[in-house]
Order: structure tokens, then sequence, then C-alpha cells
């Protein structure tokens, strides 16, 4: 019976290792030293991001990223979800509708973005 238990656990712990050690298939091959050199990337001086979305879940990590990266970031919202409260610092909140054609094309031209993240939308 202990010899049992004693094989039971072994066979746990294997499979504990194996589980608490996945690396995502995707991630697998990736040199390490991919990750580390993240924290250097810089935006060129000057480069102006647009993140649409940018009050909801996803727009706000994006442009809080984009921020960090030292873009000068704009985000965009109709506020129909989001909250305000989720544009980071730093990041100024533009409120408009993305299905206004005008509203689109004005601030296209008035901002001259160089990278635009779309993220307003829904499931
Ligand atoms: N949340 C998740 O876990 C998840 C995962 C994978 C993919 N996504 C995708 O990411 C996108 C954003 O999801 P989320 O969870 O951040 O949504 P969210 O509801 O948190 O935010 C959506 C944002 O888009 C804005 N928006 C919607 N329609 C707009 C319009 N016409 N004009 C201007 N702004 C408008 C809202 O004001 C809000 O700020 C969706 O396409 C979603 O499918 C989300």
């Amino acid at each position: 019976m202990r010899r049992v238990t004693f094989l039971f656990s072994l066979l746990l712990s294997f499979y504990m290792y194996r589980i608490l050690s996945y690396v995502s298939p995707h991630l697998r091959d990736c040199p390490s030293s991919k990750f580390k050199g993240l924290n250097s990337v810089r935006a060129p001086i000057g480069y102006k991001a647009l993140v649409t979305g940018g009050a909801g879940f996803i727009g706000s990590h994006v442009a809080k990223d984009c921020f960090n990266f030292g873009f000068e970031v704009v985000a965009v919202a109709d506020m129909s979800g989001g909250f305000r409260k989720n544009v980071p610092a730093g990041v100024r909140l533009v409120l408009g509708d993305l299905k206004d054609a005008k509203f689109v094309s004005d601030l296209m031209e008035k901002e001259r973005f160089d990278v635009v993240y779309h993220l307003a939308a829904y499931f």
C-alpha cells in the first residue's frame, strides 16, 4: 500500500512539474533575450499613436504600453463602453464616434498619426 502511495505521489509530482513548467508553444522557440530587449524599445521621437477604444479594457493597456514606449498617444472612444478612469495618465482622450466619417477624417488630418491601433469594437 505504501509503495502504491509513493508511486502515485511520484506520478502526481511529475504531472505537476509538467503543468507548471509548460511554456506556450508560440514562445517555446523564442530566445529569452528578445523579451529582455523589450524594456529598451523606444518609439522614434515625435511619433504619434492613435488607439481607438482607448477607454476600453484592451485599448487602455495598448495605450499605456505605447506611452511607455515613448509615443505621444491619443485615445478615441465614444464611451459606449469602457471607462474614463481606464485612460492612462499622459494619454489624451478624444471623444467621438468612429462611425462618423467626418470625425475620423478631421481627426486624421489634424493629428497625422504614425501608427493606429484599432481596438474600438465589441465581442
Ligand atoms: N477583452 C478581452 O478579453 C478581449 C480579448 C481578445 C480580443 N478582444 C477584442 O478587443 C477589442 C476591444 O475589446 P475590449 O474588451 O477592450 O472592449 P471594451 O468594451 O472594454 O472597450 C471598447 C471601447 O471601444 C469604444 N468604442 C466602441 N465603439 C466605438 C465607436 N463607434 N466609436 C468610438 N469608440 C467606440 C468604447 O467606447 C470603448 O472604449 C474587441 O474587438 C474585442 O473583440 C478583447
